[in-house]
């Protein structure tokens, strides 16, 4: 395995099956990998599935909701049955909305904690048996709300916050085994789901490029190279970090997402 070469690696996304997520699967697969996506929507899956096959490598999908940790264990335990020892874990399921605190049932908060960070718990507690040991690496796909509070974000600032805590425990707890685990935190990504709820108008979004101190968003190709780079042997001893692929964007602080709540 290297940075470009992940023949005979298995990778297993959770919320592969779109955006950010789907392109880490993508540029694992085009390098060789087997890899394994897990999402709701079994007709999204079924899509994204044949787009990975159609990269010349084995692909398997599951339908299934990372709130249920029976149903993400089980496709866990099918992909281990299919294609062996899992190499890369990704956990990157996630669901947003922009609305202020008062504007969110308590269902409301509770549906993102459960996806982001529930559903990260899940993921990864399940995953743990099927893992490579040593030499698996974990990838949580978090954000800049972690560290950033962002109003009208209540929900994911505390879920998000929670999966990098979540990365730097079980860095801990898991270093022993050889698995390392590392948090992502993607900038504004264009034609992401994400960036067409945060930032749905023309002009808001020209106000956040301006924001970005490299001054334009980020590709999904970019996220997946910093997946690439940390599951590879070149970062065999990073762990427990939290690492912004984002153009400097988070130094800046928290974001103005009103353009969102009178879109
Ligand atoms: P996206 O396209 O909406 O991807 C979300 C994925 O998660 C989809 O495959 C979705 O598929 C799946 N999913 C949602 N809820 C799920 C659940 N309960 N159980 C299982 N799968 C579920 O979003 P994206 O914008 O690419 O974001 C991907 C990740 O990057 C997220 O973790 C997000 O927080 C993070 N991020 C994104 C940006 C950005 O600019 N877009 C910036 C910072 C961080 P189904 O609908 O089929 O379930
Ligand atoms: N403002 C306030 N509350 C909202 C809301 C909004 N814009 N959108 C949803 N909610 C509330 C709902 O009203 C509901 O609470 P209630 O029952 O008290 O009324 C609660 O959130 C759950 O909504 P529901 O639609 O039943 O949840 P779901 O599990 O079907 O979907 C979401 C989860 C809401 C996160 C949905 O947007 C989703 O599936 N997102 C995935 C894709 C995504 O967000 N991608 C971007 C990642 S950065």
């Amino acid at each position: 395995m290297s940075i470009d070469h992940y023949q005979d690696a298995t990778v297993f996304v959770a919320g592969g099956s779109s955006g950010i997520n789907l392109g880490i699967a993508k540029a694992f697969a085009e390098r060789g990998a087997r890899v394994a996506i897990a999402s709701r929507s079994a007709e999204r899956v079924q899509t994204a599935v044949r787009e990975l096959q159609s990269l010349g490598t084995q692909a398997l999908g599951f339908s299934a909701d990372v709130r249920d940790a029976d149903a993400i264990a089980a496709a866990l335990a099918q992909a281990h049955d299919a294609f062996g020892p899992i190499d890369v874990l990704v956990s990157g399921a996630a669901g947003n909305f922009v609305a202020p605190a008062l504007g969110m049932s308590a269902r409301g908060f509770r549906t993102v904690v459960d996806i982001d960070l529930n559903g990260t718990f899940h993921v990864l507690r399940a995953a743990h048996e099927y893992l490579r040991k040593p030499g698996a690496s974990v990838l949580n796909i978090s954000a800049s709300q972690a560290f950033n509070p962002t109003p009208y974000q209540a929900h994911v600032c505390a879920a998000k916050a929670g999966v990098d805590m979540l990365t730097r425990v079980l860095a801990m707890e898991w270093g022993v085994d050889g698995i390392r685990v590392n948090s992502i935190v993607p900038g504004p990504i264009a034609d992401t789901e994400g960036v067409r709820r945060l930032v749905p108008t023309p002009e808001a979004r020209a106000k956040m490029e301006a924001l970005i101190p490299l001054r334009r968003f980020g590709s999904t190709d970019e996220v997946a190279d910093l997946a690439l780079f940390l599951s590879s042997p070149r970062a065999r001893f990073i762990t427990g970090t939290v690492i912004p692929v984002d153009g400097g964007i988070s130094l800046t602080g928290s974001r103005d997402l009103s353009a969102a709540l009178t879109w």
